[in-house]
């Protein structure tokens, strides 16, 4: 039996920090809502002209080598992001040239918060039917690039980043199950309404950003990753207290809290980064998981439980032995 087995983790964060405070100069917010809301204080913000491939290049390449691999080792590459370099060709095919890694399959997977669970899901997949020895699964995001600096219900919620993890086949898991859901009647909470085949004057008049009914998304978050959490441990036949961390995706603490009451964890065995990263996103759950596993709080044979969930809504969990 071949499994897949995560072998490498890595993550970049652009340069520019920006705080709560300085944020409250140029829109009508500040820091102790934030905070109180969101558990936010600073977000980082790509600057001009660094783009998610940019970023992504930079996760993929940490993670290669933590894998002790180079990028030719990589049979396959699959990028979740919202937040494109262009229309087409994918990030994926663009990472691969920069990786000079060419001939195997390369694409995008498009889940928004979620992309990261789908796009391990889908590389499982291709590890555990033998298609690649080794995938690169990426979650990439300029997703400040969507907002509108004069929302304040949404431009304070956000940053950009990117995480990476290599898949690697194995004897042993490994990636135990992973588990994905949408729900298409709740398009309109959390979405960009705009785009290349509808309402496309309003991309060209530099309009196209996010809208979100927060209350909606918020209550729903919290019900569908307490279920998707029950599914797993059930599917696995395992107890909450089994689990060593969880990393979540990160949009709100007030969110990462209730799920870690519902699986009776304390934030100590939580990995939190929505403090300091903001919500980046499909890059937030590979964000989170290599500083865990840099700083040495995750450790080979640990078990993770990664879920989240976003615009669609989509959603969904992994239960990974590290
Ligand atoms: O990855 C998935 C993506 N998104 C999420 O997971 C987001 C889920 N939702 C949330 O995290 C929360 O709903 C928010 C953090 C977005 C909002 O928190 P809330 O407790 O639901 O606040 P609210 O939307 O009910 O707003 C409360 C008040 C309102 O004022 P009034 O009507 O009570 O006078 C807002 O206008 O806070 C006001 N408000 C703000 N005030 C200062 C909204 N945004 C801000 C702001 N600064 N940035």
């Amino acid at each position: 039996m071949v499994y897949s087995r995560i072998s490498g983790t890595g993550s970049y964060l652009p340069a520019n920090r920006v705080s709560n405070a300085e944020l409250a100069e140029r829109v009508d917010t500040s820091d102790q809502w934030i905070r109180e809301r969101t558990g936010i204080t600073q977000r980082h913000i790509a600057a001009d002209g660094e783009t998610t491939l940019d970023l992504a290049e930079q996760a993929a390449r940490r993670a290669i080598e933590a894998a002790g691999l180079t990028p030719q080792d990589i049979g396959l590459i699959v990028l979740a992001t919202t937040t494109p370099n262009q229309v087409f060709p994918s990030t994926a095919c663009m990472l691969q040239a920069r990786l000079q890694n060419f001939g195997g399959p390369a694409f995008d997977v498009q889940a928004v918060c979620a992309g990261f669970i789908y796009a391990l899901s889908v590389a499982d997949k291709f590890v555990r039917d033998g298609s690649t020895q080794h995938a690169l699964v990426i979650g990439a995001e300029t997703f400040t690039r969507i907002l509108d600096w004069n929302d304040r219900t949404t431009c304070v919620l956000f940053g950009d980043g990117a995480g990476a993890v290599v898949l690697s086949a194995s004897e042993t898991p490994g990636i135990y199950s992973t588990h994905l859901h949408a729900d298409g009647r709740e398009v309109q909470n959390l979405q960009v309404p705009f785009g290349v085949s509808q309402g496309y004057e309003q991309v060209q008049a530099g309009k196209a950003f996010v809208s979100m009914n927060g209350k909606e998304v918020f209550k729903f978050a919290v019900s569908a990753l307490a279920k998707v959490v029950s599914e797993t441990l059930a599917h696995n036949n395992i107890e909450a207290d089994e689990i060593d961390y969880l990393i979540p995706h990160q949009a709100n603490l007030r969110i990462i809290s209730s799920t870690a009451k519902k699986l009776g964890m304390s934030m100590e065995r939580v990995v939190v980064t929505v403090d300091r990263h903001a919500n980046t996103s499909a890059a937030s759950i590979p964000l989170a998981l290599d500083e865990a596993v840099r700083d040495g709080r995750i450790q080979p044979g640990h078990l993770c439980l990664l879920e989240g969930i976003g615009g669609g809504f989509a959603w969904g969990s992994a239960l990974v032995r590290m």
